[in-house]
């Protein structure tokens, strides 16, 4: 049996709850080796979103000003997905349109999602039994997306999951969550998209 270390990180976050996980890491450089392999096949997800499961047409929309955190994470899901990350400033509504899963990202400034993402999500037509996801950066480590998730909900969106990961602030010379996102955020941040409905 290898030697391993517990090792505790933020695998996924929903509304109103932090939950960590414990992964074991293996420390012997074999097992190291074996541990950067990519997973077995039926546990991959496929790249392109024409060969994920039933083919959700998938899209992520985000806003990131500060340290571009959230662009991080955006980038780590849409590759995860073989789905394209778009800035919300090039966003209009009708190009969501035919989408059938669409991931909703910002940075939290005073407590809420940036304004930007709330007038597109303000902007949107009617659901027609779409799915959302919801995912996040903030010093906090709180989730601060539950105007913008009462929103999506009120036009009849389905919000099936959400992701939340500390992101580097630097108010003045202080640095608060340096070095976040981390290696493990982005880890946590791609294991949260390979958890994301396929049909
Ligand atoms: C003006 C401003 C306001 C912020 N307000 C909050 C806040 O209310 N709660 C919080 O947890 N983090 C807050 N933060 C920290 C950011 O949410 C965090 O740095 C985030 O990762 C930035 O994401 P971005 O680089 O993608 O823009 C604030 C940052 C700035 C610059």
């Amino acid at each position: 049996m290898r030697d391993s270390a517990a090792v505790k990180h933020r695998v996924r976050l929903r509304a109103g709850e932090e939950k960590w996980g414990t992964c074991q890491s293996p420390v012997s450089p074999i097992a190291s080796a074996i541990d950067i392999l990519p997973p077995p096949a039926y546990n991959r997800p496929a790249i392109g979103n024409d060969n994920r499961g039933a083919a959700l047409k998938t899209i992520l929309v985000y806003s990131s000003k500060h340290h571009m955190n959230t662009e991080r994470v955006a980038q780590a899901i849409a590759t995860e997905l073989g789905a394209e990350a778009r800035k919300v400033t090039d966003v209009k509504s009708p190009d969501l349109d035919g989408f059938d899963l669409i991931g909703f990202g910002s940075g939290i400034n005073g407590f809420d999602v940036h304004p930007e993402m709330h007038a597109l999500v303000d902007s949107l037509g009617e659901a027609k039994g779409r799915k959302v996801f919801l995912f996040s950066t903030c010093a906090s480590r709180k989730v601060w997306t539950g105007k913008l998730r009462e929103k999506l909900a009120a036009k009849g969106y389905s919000v099936v999951d959400e992701f939340c990961c500390a992101g580097l602030w630097t108010p003045g010379l202080v640095q608060v969550r340096k070095g976040h996102p981390s290696a493990e955020d982005l880890d946590a941040a791609r294991a949260f998209a390979r958890k994301l409905p396929s049909s």
